[in-house]
């Protein structure tokens, strides 16, 4: 016997009960190539078909930079305005701000109850993340409390499918595990949700490092078309390549990931042979590969350039609806449930 579930459905979700994707992103501001081609290309695709929920988890930006949180508005704003100019639609998925549905709040409340400490203190991110930010205090409730509240953005809205990248997937499992003591102490309310992995590239920054605002080594969906040139036109290429005439390998190379990305298979043939024969320069080929980026970056530029801060503002109040009432469907079946309403 066989379930066909279709090709248009995610592999790994039972044919009954459709998935429902949820997804957040902590507010960093412009995005940049490495957003766009990890998960928000995931996101573009999903929203295709199935139900997805996105949100700006912008209280999570608070676990980490609580000391710092003057940029967090202006971050949220510039973010979501980049959602909008690569195309998630609002009309196909629900578009929304953590932090405008309480029920966020409430429902972390609740779950914290239940939730074991070492359970949070055994979560490797946790234990990496305190290693690696040594230079901010993160022994706090909130920071270790991190995942509880995670759980609770899936499980409010009884998310199935998560697209995260691999770094999320301990926090994902956490979710599965208080959704499964939730429903046993109360009664089977939640369904126990699946990360979502898609292999996307790693995009590498323009010194060779993982592309990241924080390195300052990004390209902006922002940029102007002569700045995305000027900047991919430096950035760095196989170390062996030091004068014109020195060969060198493409699988050493970081500039050449984006030329696998965007270039054509005969391209991509023609720069290989050329970087191993040094018949080629560098610049000579990485103009190669920036025409075909500022090709992919210029639908995305004119779209932008429509989206208003009004627009953004409406499309988070608008999404913040849709999520607050299913939230609070949700919520009402929670309190119950525990025995907190009759
Ligand atoms: N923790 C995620 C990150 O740092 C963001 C996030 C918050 C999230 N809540 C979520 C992702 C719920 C998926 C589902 O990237
Ligand atoms: Fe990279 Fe091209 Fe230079 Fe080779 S020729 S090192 S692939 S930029």
């Amino acid at each position: 016997m066989t379930t066909d579930t279709g090709s248009d459905t995610v592999p790994g979700v039972e044919a009954s009960g459709e998935p429902v994707v949820i997804s957040g992103a902590r507010p960093t501001g412009e995005l940049h190539l490495g957003n766009l081609h990890g998960a928000l290309r995931v996101w573009l695709v999903l929203q295709q078909r199935h139900r997805c929920l996105f949100f700006v988890a912008d209280w999570h930006a608070l676990t980490t930079d609580y000391a710092d949180s003057g940029n967090i508005q202006a971050n949220v704003e510039e973010m979501v305005c980049d959602w909008l100019a690569i195309g998630l639609d609002p009309e196909r998925a629900v578009i929304f701000r953590q932090s405008l549905v309480k029920q966020h709040a409430e429902l972390n409340l609740i779950l914290s109850m239940i939730t074991p400490v070492p359970w949070l203190e055994r979560n490797p991110v946790y234990k990496e993340q305190r290693e690696q930010m040594r230079d901010r205090d993160l022994s706090t409730m909130g920071f270790l409390g991190y995942p509880v509240l995670q759980a609770a953005d899936i499980l409010m809205y009884k998310g199935t499918r998560v697209p995260v990248g691999i770094d999320q997937v301990p926090h994902i499992e956490l979710a599965r595990e208080i959704a499964r003591r939730f429903n046993f102490l109360y009664g089977s309310v939640f369904p126990e949700p699946e990360p979502l992995l898609a292999e996307a590239p790693r995009i590498p920054g323009l010194d060779g490092r993982k592309m990241s605002k924080s390195y300052n080594n990004a390209v902006l969906l922002s940029d102007p078309p002569s700045e995305v040139d000027r900047k991919l036109s430096r950035m760095m290429t196989d170390p062996r390549r030091v004068r014109r005439n020195d060969p060198g390998d493409p699988k050493d190379c970081p500039a050449f990931v984006l030329h696998g990305i965007y270039c054509t298979p005969e391209e991509i043939e023609y720069v290989t042979a050329g970087c191993r024969s040094a018949g080629i320069g560098c610049l000579e080929c990485k103009k190669i590969m920036i025409k075909h980026v500022l090709e992919d970056l210029a639908p995305i530029r004119e779209r932008r350039s429509h989206v208003g801060r009004e627009d953004v503002e409406t499309v988070l109040e608008q999404g913040t609806r849709r999520a607050t009432e299913i939230a609070e469907t949700t919520m009402r079946e929670v309190r119950r449930a525990v025995g907190l309403t009759p």
